[in-house]
């Protein structure tokens, strides 16, 4: 089998991350829940995404927002049945959307079955599901690895009198991927929910699914200093991205092409030098590695080239390009950036060659606002403080109008909505100019013009802040100017007819190169038809 050079749909697709604790309450207990998310299809629609991913929806005791899965084959009743979530999936397929689960392949919660019974005995049936070992010669941890959540990375288990490994939280148990029959009923899930329909599944920490079978404890951190967070003080050499681990990936991918037309989209670590492995070679493996490129880049035109190249050179051939400009562990872009470059970023984002991915609240150019300490949920900021690693800033729920609980619950929102007011769906859709139009916009455009989805990518020359390329396809020819600065820059592009400017002022015209663009514009340009 080679690497999928198919047609699919994902290629083609604008993909929407979303919470479902955090979209829309339908029974004022201040969490989303499905049938909030039915009340919430016709917005997806009108926004025009063609696929949502959903965080964790499994039964949980939410230790890690849902990461900590205690039963596969359910939904946590936070958010309603398995017969919701059939009619989402419906509601979403009659709406040409598509859905995307996350699947969690490398742990479980310990509250899983599974678990409970692995650590009863070293005989019984599911003694070997999870990663057990005994402790080193002075009684402690086996080894040094440590948790991403801080400490050590293994926890003593009273009743089997052996240590257990757990990469994130001690009630995130590491499965056993050397097990043949958990492969096979982690395959089961899959098939589970592929038999219902869903459309792909987004894989957790695929680059961690097996570890060193020797134990080897991991170097220092030679890069280390005071402000790194005690649990990346080691480089994770023996735990991360092991080359056993693509032979998982590509079991999980067998699975998926049991059946036609489906996506497996996977969060890989590390640099953009590493991604082309996970795309696999004799052997497939995910179509789409989720690319962070942007999110790491410095923010100016030399760097994004720099950026954006690198990229692109790292994919293998045929492999289909994606970016991703935000998401529920990674701090909001539009803080970093600021009001006036998100635009541009989305213009970047929806004319550059690869499958977008942007996570609700994006759209709206959400911006991170700390929370009081008495609101923090989530565990990384409480196991590791001080280090602004926690996620509850990007976790807050959607804000659909002014109104005091933003029209996403009629009770106490589980974390407190304290965005400005004017960042709401309502009010953006109410302005013609905002970024919520640009988002709509960008996005029909891309459907208007297949030179932006399948079109080749040629890259111009940065200059004066100018991040600028062009697409190609056929006679078609589209060129993209973006000025990174924050004063109008010349842009040596030869014209043609501009079909947008981010900043939704100006009327679809013919343009005498070279052009001026104002402070914090992109425009894209046709030059050729
Ligand atoms: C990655 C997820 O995106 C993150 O939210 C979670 O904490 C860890 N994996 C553990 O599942
Ligand atoms: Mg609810």
């Amino acid at each position: 089998m080679g690497l999928d050079r198919g047609d699919g749909w994902w290629r083609r697709a604008v993909i929407y991350e979303l919470a479902v604790v955090s979209f829309q309450d339908s029974d004022g207990d201040g969490k989303g829940d499905l049938a909030g998310l039915l009340q919430r299809t016709d917005y997806l629609t009108w926004l025009g995404v063609d696929a949502v991913w959903l965080t964790p929806i499994y039964p949980s005791p939410m230790g890690d927002f849902g990461y900590d899965i205690a039963d596969f084959r359910a939904v946590d009743p936070t958010f309603g049945t398995l017969a919701d979530f059939d009619r989402v999936l419906h509601a979403l397929h009659d709406a040409g959307i598509r859905l995307i689960l996350d699947f969690v392949p490398n742990h479980t919660s310990s509250e899983h079955p599974w678990f409970v019974e692995s650590s009863l005995s070293r005989t019984g049936d599911k003694a070997d599901w999870y990663l057990w070992a005994d402790g080193a010669a002075n009684g402690g941890p086996p080894n040094n690895w440590l948790s991403r959540f801080g400490g050590t990375a293994w926890e003593w288990s009273e009743a089997r009198g052996q240590f257990y490994c757990h990469t994130f939280l001690t009630q995130q148990p590491d499965l056993n991927w050397r097990n043949p029959r958990l492969q096979e009923a982690l395959a089961d899930v899959m098939r589970f929910w592929l038999d219902r329909g869903v459309d792909g599944f987004r894989v957790d920490a695929s680059a961690v699914l097996i570890k060193d079978d020797l134990l080897r404890d991991n170097p220092p951190n030679p890069d280390a200093g005071k402000e790194t967070p005690p649990p990346q003080r080691f480089t994770p050499v023996f735990t991360d991205d092991r080359p056993e681990t693509m032979g998982c990936i590509e079991m999980l991918r067998e699975v998926l092409d049991e059946y036609d037309g489906r996506v497996l989209c996977g969060e890989v670590q590390g640099k953009t030098d590493r991604i082309g492995h996970f795309y696999g070679s004799d052997k497939p493996r995910l179509h789409l590695p989720l690319n962070f490129a942007l999110l790491d880049s410095q923010w100016d035109a030399l760097s994004l080239q720099a950026t954006i190249d690198a990229y692109f050179n790292a994919l293998p051939k045929g492999a289909w390009p994606d970016w991703v400009i935000g998401g529920h562990d990674k701090q909001r872009v539009a803080s970093r950036i600021g009001p006036a470059q998100a635009r541009v970023l989305a213009m970047l984002l929806l004319t550059v060659r690869g499958t977008p991915f942007l996570y609700m609240g994006d759209e709206l150019g959400k911006q991170r606002s700390p929370l009081p300490r008495e609101s923090v949920q989530d565990p990384f900021e409480k196991l590791v403080p001080g280090f602004g690693l926690g996620r509850d800033p990007e976790r807050t729920p959607m804000r659909w109008d002014g109104s005091e609980g933003g029209g996403f619950t009629a009770g106490k929102p589980w974390l407190p909505m304290q965005d400005h007011r004017s960042c709401n769906v309502e009010q953006q859709q109410r302005d013609e100019r905002s970024l919520l139009q640009l988002y709509r916009q960008l996005i029909e455009l891309r459907r208007k013009h297949p030179c932006l989805v399948d079109g080749d990518y040629q890259p111009r020359r940065a200059r004066n802040d100018v991040l600028c390329y062009r697409r190609c396809q056929g006679q078609t020819r589209m060129s993209v100017g973006l000025n990174i600065a924050n004063e109008p820059r010349q842009w040596p592009c030869g014209g043609g007819i501009r079909l947008i400017s981010t900043h939704l002022d100006r009327a679809v015209e013919q343009v005498e190169g070279p052009i001026l663009l104002r402070a914090n514009e992109g425009i894209v340009v046709i030059e050729a038809l």
